[in-house]
């Protein structure tokens, strides 16, 4: 407990007990869904067709819903909320929602690539799958909040000496590569490690604390930690150490670029703290 920042003194590393704990079953690629929904709705709204052929739930949408979104017409993009400038510009064929946004952002995956492979991979992993528990895995994350992030790296905004350096080094421009190049990228699942906390963990994760208004984490962060683009990280997978960290760090003012979060956090003891990171390592 003496590091104050890792807050992880009752996780104990045991392997051999993970892989039973994991109590989340959807395991639809987060990517997937979110083209299935963009599809859903631009269909919906496009071609006016009769209910039979509109999906219901985005779950019963997936598998069809991804391949509609290939055809999608061009009104589509207006009809789909999309931010940016080019929503008006036709989008022949995008292969998937993700690539969409960055898209209209005009990043360059290959550009950011090559400059994610040249330094960030020492810490952050090959794909931004870091194998480090206290360097935050980035494989998946959505473009936006990179982007968020090594701003306010950049700015000070969010203090961290070791990534401030790193962010001043980017311009705006490859913040945006780095991020489009990352969405591409699959996360690796992690594992839940703490058999007494892990359903301490999921009770917050899904339900909060209702006496405390202590909001449930899926709200935000959606059932399956996949998050909501832009505003919402993905969170599922991510190392227990880190998570609890930022939580913490929320907590006590140093991570001040989310009043949402900070005040959320506030509302949660070590104890709960480390339980809702464990739980959200095993998400998937
Ligand atoms: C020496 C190790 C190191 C290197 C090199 C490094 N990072 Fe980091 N990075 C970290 C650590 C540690 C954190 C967690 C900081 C904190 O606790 O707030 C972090 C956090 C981040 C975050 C925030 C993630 C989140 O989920 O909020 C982003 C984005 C990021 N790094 C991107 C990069 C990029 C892009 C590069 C290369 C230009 C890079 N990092 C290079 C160690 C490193
Ligand atoms: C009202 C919406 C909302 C709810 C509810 C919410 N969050 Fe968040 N969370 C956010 C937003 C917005 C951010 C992004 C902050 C930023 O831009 O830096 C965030 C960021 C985070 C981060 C930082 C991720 C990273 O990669 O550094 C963690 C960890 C987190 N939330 C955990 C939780 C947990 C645990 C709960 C439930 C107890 C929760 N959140 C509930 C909105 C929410």
């Amino acid at each position: 407990m003496g590091g104050g920042r890792r807050g992880g003194g009752g996780i104990v590393e045991s392997p051999g007990f993970a892989p039973q704990k994991q109590r989340n079953v959807i395991k639809t690629p987060a990517s997937l869904l979110l083209a299935a929904l963009v599809a859903a709705f631009a269909l919906q709204t496009w071609a006016q067709q009769p209910a039979a052929s509109a999906p219901a739930s985005a779950a019963s949408a997936a598998a069809p819903g991804a391949s509609g979104l290939t055809v999608a017409p061009p009104q589509a993009s207006s009809a789909v909320p999309a931010p940016g400038p080019a929503a008006a510009t036709p989008a022949p064929a995008a292969p998937n929602a993700v690539e969409a946004t960055a898209a209209a952002a005009k990043a360059d995956p290959a550009a950011g690539d090559t400059r994610f492979a040249a330094v960030c991979v020492a810490c952050h992993g090959v794909g931004g799958n870091s194998g480090t528990p206290a360097n935050p895995k980035l494989a998946q994350q959505h473009p936006d909040y990179i982007v968020k992030q090594l701003q306010e790296f950049k700015s000070g905004k969010r203090p961290n000496p070791i990534m401030q350096g790193f962010a001043a080094q980017l311009s705006d421009q490859d913040m945006k590569n780095i991020g489009a190049y990352l969405a591409t990228q699959q996360s690796k699942p992690g594992f839940a490690k703490d058999k007494e906390l892990v359903s301490l963990g999921e009770k917050i994760y899904r339900g909060g604390a209702q006496n405390r208004q202590l909001p449930a984490c899926a709200g935000c962060h959606s059932p399956n930690g996949a998050g909501i683009p832009a505003q919402y990280p993905r969170l599922s997978g991510q190392h227990a150490d880190y998570t609890a960290s930022q939580l913490v760090a929320f907590r006590d003012g140093i991570r001040k670029n989310s009043p949402q979060m900070a005040q959320i956090a506030a509302k949660m003891n070590d104890r709960e703290i480390r339980a809702v990171a464990d739980y959200i390592a095993g998400l998937r």
